[in-house]
């Protein structure tokens, strides 16, 4: 019998991490790489959040703090869910964890029994399968196709739900395929959640400020204010702010499950770093010049990647409303020969065989739960995506 836990047998290690480690081992031999996997911005953290860390350290804000946030940060987040997302919160309602991550993982330990059954649509972020298997829980996934602009309907999530639905985990706009969903079509999944008063909502808002051509963006417990009981509202500085690297995130919902989480959290991690939870507090509060300019430098770049890409052979390339990644569809590429005489079964071969070949490193569908596609993130410099879908289009018209 083996000395590690058997619940590790169920949870596969992060494939976008796996491939950013390949690309890296390519490029340790001197290959000439492009990675378009990693999900963050490549901004530099702006300069008035840097400098409040550095203040924070100077000031001697370097201990332990309260286990899920100080005060300071806590009444700042309820702040600004007023202020953005029209929800009121008290500090008593809200949980800072070490990244968003900590803080959906918290709330799935927190709450899963066995059998307990978490409706995901896909295509998913990658982690949140895993994060519910870790938790004890089973996920359930309802596929949002493409031609469904990688949204689910209602109808969809009416007859995935059953009596052992537990959460229901929303994500717009969406890590991998950028769709976001508007009031309406959030209104009509809300009708549906209304009508089963045992399921909860995990809304993990994280790219709401990356949101282009006016998208609105809209939240469960905004939009249907007789859900907030039952909703857990999460967000985070990493995507917004470009803080990846300082791991803070945060969650409002109700004061039981937030004292639960915290409970989770004072027994794991402590607490989030106390510099970060600084840097944190001046990110939501001080200038926010960074998000427009970073949302418009995205949206140049997702025009840019959407028409190269529409222009490879067996590519078909939807619009994203908002995030940093796109989620083309290869259903054209799927059975053809590469020169190498690999024949593209699936789009783990195209990820594999695009990589080996020209160097593009980017990460195939089947690990977002919807195949055949492939996530690029356009997170990086414009030179950079031109040169990476030029490469993507040589490769497409090498397929026989
Ligand atoms: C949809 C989504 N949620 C949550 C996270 C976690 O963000 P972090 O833990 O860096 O705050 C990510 C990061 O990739 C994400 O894409």
């Amino acid at each position: 019998m083996s000395f590690l836990a058997s619940s590790l047998a169920r949870v596969k290690p992060s494939p976008t991490i796996a491939v950013t480690t390949r690309a890296a081992e390519l490029k340790a031999q001197g290959r000439n790489i492009i990675g378009l996997s990693a999900g963050e911005p490549d901004f530099d953290t702006p300069e008035n959040i840097r400098d409040a860390a550095k203040a924070a350290m100077d000031a001697g804000k370097t201990r332990y703090t309260a286990p899920d946030g100080i005060a300071e940060l806590k009444q700042a987040i309820c702040e600004k869910f007023a202020r953005e997302n029209g929800l009121t919160y008290t500090p008593s309602q809200i949980s800072v964890g070490t990244g968003g991550k900590q803080t959906l993982y918290n709330a799935l330990v927190a709450t899963m029994n066995e059998g307990d059954e978490v409706l995901i649509p896909a295509p998913y972020w990658v982690s949140y399968p895993d994060m519910v298997l870790l938790a004890g829980g089973t996920p359930v996934t309802v596929a949002g196709t493409a031609d469904q602009g990688y949204r689910i309907t209602p109808e969809q999530l009416e007859a995935a739900i059953t009596p052992k639905t537990k959460w229901f985990i929303f994500n717009s706009p969406s890590n991998p395929s950028g769709a976001g969903y508007s009031r309406e079509q959030l209104k009509a999944l809300t009708d549906v959640l209304l009508r089963h008063p045992h399921v909860w909502i995990m809304s993990d808002d994280m790219y709401e400020h990356i949101a282009f051509d006016g998208f609105e963006f809209s939240t469960p417990a905004q939009v249907e204010p007789k859900l907030y009981d039952r909703t857990l509202t999460c967000n985070g500085v990493s995507k917004a702010y470009a803080m990846t690297g300082w791991r803070i995130g945060y969650a409002a919902g109700p004061v039981e499950l937030i004292s639960a989480m915290r409970k989770i959290q004072s027994q794991s991690t402590s607490n989030p770093s106390s510099i970060s939870q600084w840097a944190a507090l001046e990110a939501l509060n001080g200038p926010q010049d960074y998000v427009a300019m970073s949302r418009e430098a995205f949206q140049r770049r997702r025009d840019l990647v959407v028409k190269m890409l529409n222009d490879c052979d067996g590519i078909d390339c939807p619009t994203p409303d908002g995030a940093f990644y796109v989620y083309p569809s290869i259903t054209g590429c799927i059975g053809k020969t590469a020169p190498s005489g690999k024949v593209i079964e699936t789009d783990e071969d195209f990820a594999t065989e695009l990589l080996d070949t020209e160097g593009v490193a980017i990460v195939f569908g089947g690990a977002f739960g919807l195949s055949p596609a492939f996530r690029v993130s356009y997170a990086a410099a414009d030179e950079t995506l031109v040169e990476a879908c030029t490469r993507i289009k040589r490769f497409c018209e090498a397929l026989k």
